[in-house]
């Protein structure tokens, strides 16, 4: 459950080489906690797999809506990766890490005119089409970028309804037909497919190549990324490499071998290498005789519980391994659903106890919210033993910054 770079003596987690109590008590809770190094092995790992089953040209590229900070990005363009931006506030994030223009993939349902301006005034290298209206609009504001295609595939895969995105009634991309269509009045370079996210299986990206097959013979095939992650004990989940090696197996199958191929992974580079930080704030027994173990974060800092009934691992910092009675964690929030975890053992938590949850580094930081007032964590790097401030603790002033 804990990133590559950590370790458990008597009880007590290291993070990077740094003890996880001693970084609650010196950056404060909550607190996003990053192991740098394997963030990098993540990505070494992608790249490796992706260069050994497919020489020909192609890359991998970070979706960075998964963990949208600097420190991030930066760590992403120092290992070669390209970059997935969805929005303008993303591509001006990339900008500033230090991404390549030509490297950034611009993607989006909903692009203004404004965000289509800002990539060609910035040299974006490939714009995704969701839709046949915008390549107009692209277009009207001149050429510039690669153009893919966004083909909506029409399949299922096993994951939350809300994050999936390949099937039939999908709000993303176009339908085969229409692809096809743009195809023959717009200088089309290969077309692009996303089924969804936290995927754990190959068989429906199988089935989606093998859809973008049927639309036609293109140089360029991005096929997302999706790639679900263990998020408790005993969760099954496909290694980087094995879905590397069935992506590009797939499209060699049925694209043939001499293809431009784009893979999109966002969760499965920076899920495991974060953990979140807790203070418990009390510990009190429920009309069922349960125990709720209340801590001083909440749905402000992970919202996936809430949105997609995600399940979470939780330790106590100090005591990793002892025997447990069964809790409910529980939020801050003035929400019945701000629950982090149900039926979690943890060894008599009491207040002022650190409560670690792991495999929070994809969509924590990512969908952070300020709901009653509470400041976004501070997100920490932490490696061989040092730990460093990436982005700060939001303060009550930046909560009203913006009031006039
Ligand atoms: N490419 C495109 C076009 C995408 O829309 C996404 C994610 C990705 C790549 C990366 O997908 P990943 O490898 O991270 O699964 N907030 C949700 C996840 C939303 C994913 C949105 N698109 C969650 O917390 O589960």
């Amino acid at each position: 459950m804990y990133p590559e770079d950590s370790s458990v003596d008597g009880g007590a987690l290291r993070i990077g080489g740094c003890d996880a109590a001693d970084l609650a008590r010196e950056f404060g809770t909550p607190a996003y906690v990053v192991a740098e190094n394997d963030l990098r092995a993540r990505a070494r790992e992608f790249v490796e797999a992706f260069g050994r089953q497919h020489p020909g040209p192609g890359e991998v590229v970070y979706a960075s809506k998964a963990f949208p900070c600097t420190a991030v990005l930066r760590v992403f363009a120092e290992e070669g990766l390209g970059c997935d931006v969805a929005s303008g506030g993303e591509l001006h994030l990339a900008l500033r890490a230090g991404f390549a223009p030509e490297r950034l993939y611009l993607h989006g349902n909903a692009k203004s005119d404004a965000e289509l301006a800002m990539a060609l005034e910035h040299g974006v290298g490939t714009v995704v089409l969701d839709n046949e209206q915008e390549a107009d609009r692209l277009l009207a504001l001149g050429g510039g970028p690669r153009l893919l295609a966004r083909v909506t595939p029409g399949v299922d895969a096993d994951t939350h309804e809300h994050i999936l995105t390949g099937q039939a009634g999908s709000k993303f991309g176009m339908p085969p037909e229409v692809a096809r269509e743009l195809a023959e009045r717009v200088d089309l370079a290969g077309l692009h497919m996303h089924i969804g996210s936290q995927i754990r299986s190959l068989d429906p990206y199988r089935r989606a190549v093998a859809a973008l097959a049927r639309v036609g013979d293109f140089d360029v095939y991005d096929l997302g990324g999706g790639l679900g992650v263990p998020y408790v004990p005993g969760d099954e989940a496909v290694e980087p490499a094995a879905w590397v090696e069935g992506m590009v197996a797939a499209a060699h199958a049925e694209l043939g071998s001499g293809k431009e191929l784009v893979l999109e992974p966002g969760r499965a580079l920076v899920a495991g290498a974060g953990v979140t930080l807790y203070r418990v704030e009390s510990v009190k027994p429920g009309l069922a005789g349960e125990r709720i173990v209340a801590v001083d974060g909440g749905m402000s800092d992970n919202l996936r519980p809430m949105l997609y009934g995600a399940a979470y691992h939780v330790d106590v910092a100090g005591r990793l391994g002892q025997p447990g009675v069964t809790c409910t964690v529980v939020g801050k929030h003035c929400e019945s659903g701000d629950v982090l975890a149900r039926d979690v053992s943890l060894p008599d938590p009491r207040p002022g106890d650190v409560l670690v949850t792991p495999v929070t580094g994809a969509y924590g930081h990512a969908m952070a919210n300020n709901y009653n007032g509470v400041p976004r964590p501070p997100v920490i790097f932490c490696a061989d033993g040092d730990a460093r401030v990436v982005v700060r603790r939001e303060t009550y002033e930046d909560l009203h910054g913006r009031d006039l």
